[in-house]
């Protein structure tokens, strides 16, 4: 396949929302550095986020608490080099975020000082007062329900959430109450497909799904996994993009291209 250039306009939360009434499908990845970051802008990627997989993937720790706000501001100065129009998402890292005083204040210093457009936060409704701080301080937030690493010792290991009954009836509800408190996105991981489906519905503002099924407004993979240089294994909800790909920037242009033309997620990527 061979590489476009892209010519779309600036991505805004206003246009997410257009998105989403539109059935177009928001496409989105993780980048750490600049370099990375303009082969997602010119692949038309509309959502970048410097998430706290940075941890992992380029820090090489087993899990994403250890990294620091510093460590975030400095990978999203980098990717905010790199782009042009796509929204530029950052992850709160874990213990950023204690009190709305110390939400506002970091989230206000990826958005100053490091260009970030929204933030994200993991965390259902114990998170609503930081989610109503933020949003009165003119700060977009990307809510995280479903699996959330930062709560991998909570909940002990990395497992599908949601499964039974009460829980999703519970993600439900906490994702009603994060969209009242002001959140403008929503991502959801390792959610079974079918609650997926019924919080995209029943939300107003769009959803982004990793392992969340097909139904969502759009989807976000981790980069280092769709070129296959994790360290570790692969996530079932993942795909190896490099494997039928010329290069680096034909990898993403594929993932790109497959959940436009909702190719991605496959079956095989998806949890019941
Ligand atoms: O940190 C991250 O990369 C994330 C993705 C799993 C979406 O939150």
């Amino acid at each position: 396949m061979s590489s476009q250039t892209n010519t779309k306009h600036k991505v805004t939360v206003r246009r997410l929302a257009e998105m989403k009434q539109a059935k177009e499908k928001i496409v989105c990845l993780t980048a750490y550095d600049a370099s990375f970051a303009q082969v997602l802008e010119k692949t038309g990627v509309d959502v970048v986020l410097v998430g706290d997989s940075l941890g992992m993937v380029i820090q090489g720790e087993e899990t994403t608490l250890p990294v620091s706000v510093e460590d975030m501001l400095y990978h999203t100065r980098c990717v905010a080099k790199g782009l042009k129009n796509a929204l530029l998402v950052t992850d709160m890292p874990f213990l950023s975020f204690t009190s709305e005083e110390e939400a506002v204040l970091n989230a206000g210093l990826f958005m100053k000082q490091g260009g970030a457009h929204m933030v994200k936060l993991e965390g259902g409704i114990d998170q609503i007062d930081t989610v109503t701080a933020l949003n009165k301080n003119g700060i977009p937030v990307c809510a995280h329900l479903g699996l959330q690493p930062q709560y991998v010792h909570k909940i002990g290991g990395y497992r599908v959430q949601g499964r039974e009954a009460d829980a999703a009836q519970k993600m439900l509800d906490d994702a009603l109450a994060l969209q009242n408190a002001g959140a403008d996105l929503m991502l959801l991981e390792c959610v079974p497909a079918s609650l997926a489906s019924k919080i995209t519905e029943a939300l107003d503002i769009p959803v982004i799904g990793i392992g969340a099924g097909a139904d969502c407004d759009g989807q976000i993979l981790v980069l280092y996994d769709i070129l296959d240089i994790s360290l570790g294994i692969r996530p079932k909800f993942s795909k190896n993009f490099m494997a039928s790909a010329s290069g680096i920037e034909d990898a993403i242009q594929q993932y790109v291209t497959a959940v436009k033309n909702l190719d991605f997620p496959a079956v095989e990527h998806v949890f019941s």
